[in-house]
């Protein structure tokens, strides 16, 4: 199946050879071609260009994109878009004064999640994660990775990975999948976290491995929840099966933990709201990248991360959407983005680069998602109508998208 896209406005996110990831003042060059065609061939970009430059092209589908702007679809790395019920009860506590921490320390939060979780049969869970999919897709999202981390159990954490599975094998988006068991202290082990680790290390591990279920290991490295220490711990034995660490790292406190992440090859380090001169250093000369998630800070009114320190120190960063019921119930990668823009003061150039290209190495798949490059995927967002791409940053509440082309294929939901 051949589809031609012609007289598009602005095709942006244009790399003629592969690029893998970009950074520092890199980020803020975001190439594209003014009056452009697109060609696709099944599920791949076939060629681009000016529409001078346009050839005699037999094709089955013609898409007339006057007026409309085109970009790579959002590379979402860092969500939880698998869980069960929602926690807006806490969301209401919060606003009458209880903060994020002392609701988990009274047993709400994560434990909530797992509560409503191992209570929710693997069919109802991914009934409930598949509309949620859905939703994402139609915001523009054609790359999402997946954590579990709301089973807290071998059983509970299995039933997560086996419906993030499903999802990867029920869309044609780009699904990754990560292995969070460490996401919190089960309430049975509160006065016995070494013992959770070992269920984690010698129940968990071997059984995931063996099911053939996650792509990447995570850890949420923070006090009250896994030290240095464990963190360590639970990335060796990951390494010995092949998981590669993408470390929930400094949400509310730095204390060595991208230094750790680092050492231990990790794709990303995610959240970075507190950064400090240490944390640049360990990221210099390193392959991991920093992931910020904005609409976690917005929601729990915590400080956004400093991505301008990071472009300043010749970094990469990428920007993700952390989608889950307790810090950041939703997967718009849009306000992802705009919220970036107004928030931590990074260009609408910046922010696209960090919430494609840069969000598709932070799962390890830029070099076929990401950009506008032959012979990647055919993952593309068609806006309306717009005035310039600075509007879609700009007009942050509206939805500014046409159409969701994945894998060569117009979405329909
Ligand atoms: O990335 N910080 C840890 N995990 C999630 C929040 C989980 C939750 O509150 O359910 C996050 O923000
Ligand atoms: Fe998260």
């Amino acid at each position: 199946m051949t589809t031609l896209i012609i007289n598009i406005k602005e095709l942006l996110q244009v790399r003629d050879s592969t690029i893998l990831k970009v950074s520092g003042k890199d980020m803020a060059i975001l190439p594209s071609i003014k009056n452009a065609f697109l060609l696709i061939k099944d599920d791949l970009i076939a060629d681009y260009g000016c529409m001078y430059e346009l050839y005699d092209v037999i094709y089955d589908e013609k898409i007339d994109a006057t007026g409309k702007i085109i970009l790579p679809t959002w590379c979402d790395s860092h969500t939880h878009i698998v869980y069960a019920g929602n926690r807006e009860l806490e969301f209401v506590d919060r606003i009458h004064g209880l903060s994020y921490e002392e609701i988990a320390n009274r047993g709400g939060g994560i434990l909530n999640s797992a509560k409503a979780l191992q209570n929710t049969s693997e069919d109802e869970l991914y009934e409930q994660s598949v509309k949620r999919v859905k939703e994402v897709i139609k915001l523009g999202t054609g790359a999402l990775e997946i954590k579990s981390g709301y089973g807290l159990s071998v059983e509970s954490e299995l039933k997560m990975l086996r419906v993030i599975k499903r999802i990867k094998q029920d869309f044609t988006i780009a699904v990754k999948s990560t292995f969070l068991g460490a996401h919190a202290i089960p309430l049975e082990y509160k006065n016995n976290k070494q013992a959770y680790i070992d269920v984690i290390i010698n129940d968990m591990l071997p059984k995931i491995s063996s099911e053939n279920l996650v792509d990447f290991i995570d850890v949420f490295c923070e006090n009250g929840y896994f030290s240095l220490e464990d963190t360590e711990q639970i990335l060796k034995v990951g390494s010995q099966y092949g998981f590669i660490p993408k470390i929930h790292v400094n949400q509310f406190n730095a204390f060595g933990g991208v230094a750790l992440a680092v050492k231990h090859h990790a794709l990303s380090v995610d959240h970075l709201e507190e950064l400090n001169e240490d944390d640049i250093a360990a990221l210099k000369n390193s392959s991991t990248m920093p992931v910020a998630l904005p609409s976690c800070s917005y929601f729990l009114g915590i400080p956004y991360t400093p991505a301008r320190k990071l472009i300043d120190a010749d970094l990469p960063f990428a920007l993700a959407s952390d989608y889950n019921p307790g810090s950041a119930p939703s997967g718009n990668m849009n306000f992802v983005v705009s919220t970036a823009c107004i928030k931590m003061k990074v260009t609408p150039e910046e922010a696209i680069n960090a919430a494609t290209i840069n969000g598709a190495y932070a799962m390890g798949i830029s070099k076929d998602y990401g950009s506008i490059t032959i012979g990647k995927k055919a993952n593309l967002i068609i806006t309306k109508e717009i005035p310039s791409y600075y509007y879609l940053p700009y007009a942050f509440g509206d939805n500014h998208i046409d159409k969701v082309i994945i894998n060569g294929k117009t979405v329909h939901y």
